[in-house]
């Protein structure tokens, strides 16, 4: 609001006596100003938005005490969103997980599926329990693996067009693990020599990493003279991709990805989480986990008769570090729409998305466009030194931009479509001590000595 001073030719007037010093009898020549709501919402804050009764309940809208529903797909449908990407954000401990976990169980209760493609916490599988979905714990030592090489369900596509988008996965994923793993995108050689390998495996029943090892190893003599170089040129050539990929054959990582899945993808399960907690806190083998383990569900999740579906990147600020697992991911947000997926980017700042590289990176690029592609942003608490970039981000008014750094655990801005809801989550007894990260903190013996 402007707060300049009215302007006035009688300045004698003002304060005309010591009793009535406070009193002005200028008239306020303001002009009549007239605009619609939506921007009249940003001088005055306090109008209330059109409540928001679509979808799974999610708590209270603490503007007008009525309750706030959502359901990507059906706003959607009726035209609301451009998309049904949602991004969270928010300090540490503030309810995000919280959030994105009741989101799951009671869009399961309206016929939803929800995937959590990489679990570094191991909090999600209680949730996946409790409504009968499939948790697939994947670590050193542990029984399960999965093979990221798999073809994956038959779909309707005709056989051809099925091998280039089978083929074409798998070069997506082995180049992804040796870009992590070496950290430096590969050299078209190299791109060469990963490419002559996959047509190798591509006749093998259930082609798996070591046969890709063991190609890259043994090239194929026809396969070498028809590009012109020698099997010892292009087994020259694919050595660092040889010594990348054996990282999961016989590195830390063995054991988890390097022969024929033990589980498959139950597609009518409501929830299936992939629970990598066992990897403690290695990024970088974090991030090949996570991209052979979203590979793999890739193949799952490219059906067309899976239905609605959440994919959920819980602490999707450690993921966003790795650029071959923002590629995988930018490839996959592409296909959303056309498979019903809705995906949930779970992170502490908006700031996250610049952390990953300077303006004008192919990283920082992937990571706008990601955000771009969020039409649901949900911001909880941040930190004062976080409000102008995400005010700027956002488009929020003022007064949302100072509520920001004091809104309590478990209430947060929903921004979508130039609307915002500020929205108490209402989470219910059952969900409380299913979700509860907090035990441990609450739990600890104190071992502080008696004075
Ligand atoms: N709406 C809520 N009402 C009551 N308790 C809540 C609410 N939201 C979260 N909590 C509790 O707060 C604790 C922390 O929540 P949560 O783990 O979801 O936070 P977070 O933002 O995901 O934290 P982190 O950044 O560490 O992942 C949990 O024990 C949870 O039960
Ligand atoms: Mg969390």
């Amino acid at each position: 609001m402007n707060r300049q001073p009215v302007p006035t030719d009688r300045p004698s007037q003002l304060y005309a006596s010591s009793t009535r010093r406070w009193r002005s009898w200028v008239p306020l020549r303001v002009d009549a100003h007239r605009a619609s709501s939506a921007t009249l919402a940003g001088a005055y804050p306090f109008l209330a938005p059109e409540p928001c009764d679509l979808g799974v309940y999610i708590g209270m809208d603490a503007l007008t005490g009525g309750p706030f529903c959502f359901d990507p797909w059906a706003l959607y449908a009726a035209g609301t969103l451009t998309n049904p990407n949602v991004l969270l954000a928010g300090v540490i401990g503030q309810g995000k997980s919280a959030l994105a976990k009741s989101l799951a169980v009671r869009s399961i209760a309206a016929g939803r599926r929800v995937y959590v493609p990489g679990d570094p916490k191991g909090e999600w599988a209680p949730v996946a329990r409790a409504v009968g979905g499939k948790v697939l714990a994947l670590g050193p030592g542990l029984v399960t693996r999965l093979n990221p090489l798999e073809p994956g369900p038959a779909s309707s596509a005709d056989e051809a067009d099925r091998r280039s988008i089978v083929r074409a996965r798998r070069l997506r994923l082995l180049s992804a693990i040796s870009e992590t793993t070496l950290r430096r995108d590969l050299r078209p050689v190299e791109h060469g020599a990963l490419d002559a390998a996959v047509t190798l495996i591509e006749h093998h029943d259930n082609p798996t990493i070591p046969a890709v090892v063991d190609a890259l190893g043994e090239p194929d003599h026809n396969a070498a003279a028809a590009d012109r170089t020698s099997p010892a040129e292009r087994a020259a050539d694919g050595r660092d991709l040889v010594h990348a990929l054996r990282r999961l054959v016989r590195g830390d990582l063995a054991g988890m990805f390097d022969g024929p899945s033990t589980d498959h993808l139950d597609p009518a399960a409501p929830m299936v989480v992939l629970d990598l907690s066992a990897l403690g806190s290695d990024e970088n083998a974090l991030a090949v986990a996570m991209t052979c383990a979203s590979s793999w569900l890739e193949a799952a999740l490219t059906h067309e008769a899976g239905g609605y579906r959440w994919i959920i990147y819980d602490e999707a600020w450690r993921l966003l570090r790795s650029v071959a697992l923002m590629r995988r991911m930018q490839a996959q947000w592409k296909l959303s729409r056309a498979y019903g997926i809705a995906n949930l980017l779970v992170v502490h700042r908006l700031s996250d998305l610049d952390a990953v590289g300077a303006v004008g990176s192919e990283a920082r690029g992937i990571a706008d466009g990601l955000l771009a592609d969020c039409s649901t942003r949900v911001i909880y608490r941040q930190e004062s030194d976080q409000l102008g970039t995400t005010a700027a981000s956002l488009g929020l008014t003022r007064t949302e931009r100072d509520l920001l750094p004091a809104l309590p655990r478990g209430t947060g801005l929903w921004t979508f479509s130039g609307r915002s809801h500020l929205v108490r989550h209402r989470l219910h007894v059952d969900e409380l001590a299913a979700f509860d990260t907090d035990a441990a903190m609450r739990e600890m013996p104190d071992t502080r000595g008696t004075p």
